[in-house]
């Protein structure tokens, strides 16, 4: 199967009723998306945490669109059959023509679907991109490139209300033509609630381990970056201690010559 069409809606609705979970990391450059293809991680996400982990910026709010391309183009370059999706960065989704003008950009440097932050809000631009036959991924609770406006990173769908608006968020996206949603930082019983009302997979982070898949960050997955990690990920490596250490042996073995 091409890796496009692993992203359609039909397909993706078949995994789910087959309670297949679904792994997926983030990856920005060549040799982060080979390893992870080599890995076998499911789906790949060019997310724009490329801004923290990789650009060195407090959030996600100043990742442009040239940045997406530059690094979509590069992890796209290391694989050969993993589905690659790429976020769609803050100010480039406004209008439902704008945001498949940019999708094609993302498109047009490897990716194979895209991703928007937004429930019932963003069903237009969803479906636009639907109508034009991109591939695109939902993204619902806490919504990262709305930090400054929520003051933090915050638990979503903790009461009833909440729960309900997110669900109907969830339902939006999926009526709009998504093939999957991510899930973020949601009550575990809210997470559930959404998995439970819609056919597509969720793929949660942060949000328990009702649902469909998981993404992490893959900086935070290996302890690439170690001087932030959220609550919710326990690290499998220490990528960045081990890159330290062997910068300090190797500056001691050049001045001890
Ligand atoms: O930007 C990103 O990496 C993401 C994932 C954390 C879901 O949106």
């Amino acid at each position: 199967m091409q890796p496009k069409d692993a992203l359609s809606q039909a397909e993706c609705r078949a995994l789910k009723s087959r309670g297949v979970p679904i792994a997926v990391l983030t990856a920005y450059d060549y040799p982060g998306a080979r390893l992870l293809e080599e890995a076998g991680v499911d789906w790949i996400l060019v997310g724009d945490s490329l801004g923290m982990v990789v650009l060195g910026y407090p959030d996600t709010t100043s990742v442009t669109l040239d940045d997406m391309v530059h690094h979509t183009a590069a992890a796209a370059r290391g694989l050969k059959r993993t589905p690659l999706i790429a976020d769609l960065p803050i100010g480039t989704y406004e209008t439902p023509e704008a945001t498949v003008e940019n999708a094609k950009e993302l498109l047009s440097a490897g990716a194979h679907a895209v991703k928007l932050e937004g429930g019932t809000s963003h069903s237009p631009q969803i479906s636009a991109l639907s109508r034009a036959g991109i591939p695109v991924m939902g993204h619902i609770g806490m919504l990262p490139q709305s930090v400054k406006k929520e003051g933090g990173y915050k638990l979503k769908g903790k009461t009833s209300p909440e729960g309900d608006a997110l669900v109907a968020d969830a339902l939006a996206v999926e009526a709009a033509g998504a093939f999957a949603i991510v899930v973020e930082l949601v009550h575990p019983d809210t997470a559930k609630r959404i998995r439970d009302a819609i056919g597509i997979p969720t793929i949660g982070i942060g949000s328990g381990s009702e649902c469909d898949g998981q993404v992490l960050v893959t900086h935070d997955l290996t302890g690439a970056f170690p001087w932030f990690r959220p609550k919710f990920v326990t690290p499998m490596a220490s990528v960045g201690d081990t890159a330290r250490l062997a910068a300090e042996s190797w500056v001691k073995s050049v001045k001890d010559q």
